[in-house]
């Protein structure tokens, strides 16, 4: 079966760096990754590059499958990129207003247009990590480190995407909260489905079942 999305010799510098150096993999379908390195290795500046967030020299360095076919990316819609391709922030951007109104907030974007908020949905995910329907009235000023990837994360799963780029998803959640959200993203992935899971717990790739990829100076290993 042909894989889910490719990188051939995928590289990024800056002037002064190169940051991400020559990284050629291959993403099955229904693969779990757990991608770990050190503080400054490369880990979310790859996670961005797959996203199709970085400037990349040659975008055609990645290939998406698209009804059976590898297509480089350059021939898909940003539009259709982002509707398969989801990245989970380190440090996600959530805006003034409330709980409610950043998770309403990505539907005003083109490519969610065939999507409707499902509040019930919320709610039944809310309350596996321990909160009530009080939290969607809560002002994001007021949320803590860890609610506030509560939400970042139900904003970015609502729309069920192919692929999921996790960025430290649970670093701010303690322990019990991190377990049920890893569930739901359990929950979530089917043999359709690929992720990629960046942490620095290696208790989380055993929860996920994940295999193991390693970054270190921009060079990833499997
Ligand atoms: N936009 C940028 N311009 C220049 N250098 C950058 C940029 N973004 C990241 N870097 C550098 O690239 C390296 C990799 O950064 P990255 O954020 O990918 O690290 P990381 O592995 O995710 O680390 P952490 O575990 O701390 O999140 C770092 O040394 C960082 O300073
Ligand atoms: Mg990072």
């Amino acid at each position: 079966m042909l894989p889910l999305l490719t990188t051939h010799n995928l590289s990024y510098h800056t002037q002064e760096r190169l940051l991400l150096d020559n990284i050629t993999l291959t993403l099955h379908f229904g693969q779990k990754i757990s991608l770990m390195g050190r503080s400054g290795s490369g880990k979310s500046l790859l996670l961005q590059a797959l996203a199709d967030l970085l400037p990349l020299d040659n975008a055609n360095k990645i290939m998406l499958n698209k009804n059976g076919k590898l297509i480089p990316i350059s021939q898909i819609s940003a539009t259709d990129y982002r509707s398969v391709v989801a990245l989970f922030h380190q440090s996600p951007n959530l805006s003034d207003g409330t709980v409610l109104e950043n998770l309403h907030a990505p539907f005003a974007f083109k490519h969610h247009r065939h999507h409707s908020f499902d509040k019930a949905w919320h709610l039944e995910k809310l309350d596996k990590l321990g909160k009530t329907d009080k939290f969607l009235a809560q002002p994001i000023h007021e949320l803590s480190g860890g609610e506030r990837q509560i939400v970042n994360f139900l904003r970015t799963l609502q729309f069920n995407p192919t692929i999921a780029l996790f960025d430290e998803t649970t670093s701010a959640l303690d322990q019990d909260t991190a377990h049920n959200l890893i569930q739901l993203v359990l929950d979530w992935h089917n043999k359709n489905k690929a992720l990629i899971w960046v942490t620095h717990n290696p208790d989380e790739q055993h929860l996920l079942k994940a295999e193991s990829w390693h970054i270190e100076h921009g060079v990833l290993t499997f």
